[in-house]
């Protein structure tokens, strides 16, 4: 059995209390809907800046009525202290996914990224701390890696940022770090490479590639690729990156106060990505013919990214169980039941 069925049974046995900041978004609605699965209590905290109530709907439409009711929301801002310090009571395990995301965003309004995503963090750190919780796991970012030019990215060996989202997602994990010296609050940064699957936004200026595209293609628009197309990524399944929360979570002492690299170990051009999806889509009975149009490179995105997972594999025992092309596949008729 692998260490994280390992997990799964023992958690099907064992009632926590888990708080999940940004629950009302992607990676946060996803792991709400495992942990309740799984008969955990959860907490969740949100202040709906780009999170939905339709996720948290969603969510509830997929588990009974009695994990429904082991929830608690909290409409609250990380920003504010005391939101902070009320969701953190009587929890056992912190998954702390609120911020502001992409990169666009983060050059158009570098300000309200920074609160969200440096003040609001220092703000969860603390409130944990002070709750004594057992474990805290935050959203790192692979955008940490910047200029460096080595691939795979290991997490050793990073460059400099190159948006002020980058620099907030590399100020937690200084502040992480220094939260473990100066207070022996010891915490695991996951440095998440693009992430996809079921309740990605597809919608807005911001929205990721994958949801977009595969929403623009459905809707016959154009598919818009930034630069000549052979930017890469390691695209990561949302169901790798909930393992690997829940691994990080339960970790033991000798895993903690460090980074890890949550991907797959692949990379996926944006020309590959954009006939994969096209694929998929036609096997769900949707054809389009269309080209992609090429754009300007996009300021601030990094030229290629790559994982090397063997940090996590180690330390946590985190053992991806999608590929890309799968997790497509399992993703697409979610999407695909969006748009109609
Ligand atoms: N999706 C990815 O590929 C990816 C990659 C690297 C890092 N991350 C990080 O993972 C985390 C989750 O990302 P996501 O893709 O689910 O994004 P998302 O936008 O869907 O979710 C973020 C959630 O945080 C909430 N939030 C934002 N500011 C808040 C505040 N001040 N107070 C309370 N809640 C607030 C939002 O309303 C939203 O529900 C973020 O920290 C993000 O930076 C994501």
């Amino acid at each position: 059995m692998s260490t994280y069925q390992n997990l799964i049974y023992f958690l099907k046995e064992t009632q926590k209390t888990w708080l999940i900041t940004g629950t009302a978004g992607f990676i946060g609605s996803n792991l709400l809907e495992h942990l309740l699965k799984l008969n955990q209590n959860v907490i969740g905290l949100d202040n709906f800046a780009t999170g939905h109530q339709h996720n948290l709907g969603e969510v509830q439409s997929l588990v009974t009525p009695e994990q429904w009711s082991l929830f608690t929301f909290i409409e609250g801002d990380i920003r504010n202290q005391d939101d902070c310090a009320k969701a953190c009571e009587g929890v056992d395990y912190v998954l702390h996914q609120a911020a502001l995301g992409s990169v666009p965003r983060s050059i158009n309004d570098p300000i309200t990224t920074n609160a969200a995503n440096i003040a609001g963090f220092l703000n969860m750190l603390v409130a944990a701390r002070d709750a004594s919780v057992k474990s805290f796991t935050y959203a790192a970012s692979s955008s940490t890696y910047g200029d460096h030019p080595a691939l795979p990215k290991v997490e050793e060996n990073i460059g400099k940022p190159l948006s002020p989202y980058a620099v907030t997602k590399y100020v937690n994990e200084l502040y992480a770090d220094v939260f473990a010296t100066t207070y022996g609050f010891k915490t695991i940064g996951l440095r998440y490479f693009n992430v996809f699957g079921k309740r990605q936004d597809p919608n807005g200026a911001y929205a990721a590639v994958i949801p977009k595209w595969t929403a623009a293609m459905v809707s016959g628009e154009d598919v818009f690729i930034n630069g000549d197309g052979e930017t890469s990524r390691d695209f990561c399944f949302i169901e790798n990156a909930v393992q690997a929360n829940l691994l990080a979570a339960t970790a033991d002492e000798a895993a903690k106060n460090e980074v890890y690299n949550v991907a797959v170990g692949d990379r996926t051009t944006l020309n590959i990505l954009f006939n994969s999806l096209k694929e998929a889509l036609a096997e769900n009975g949707v054809v389009n013919e269309k080209q992609p149009v090429y754009r300007d490179f996009r300021p601030g995105d990094v030229r290629h990214s790559q994982a090397d997972i063997s940090k996590a594999a180690s330390k946590l025992g985190y053992a991806p169980e999608y590929r890309i092309a799968e997790g497509i596949a399992k993703a697409m008729p979610w999407y695909l039941d969006r748009k109609s």
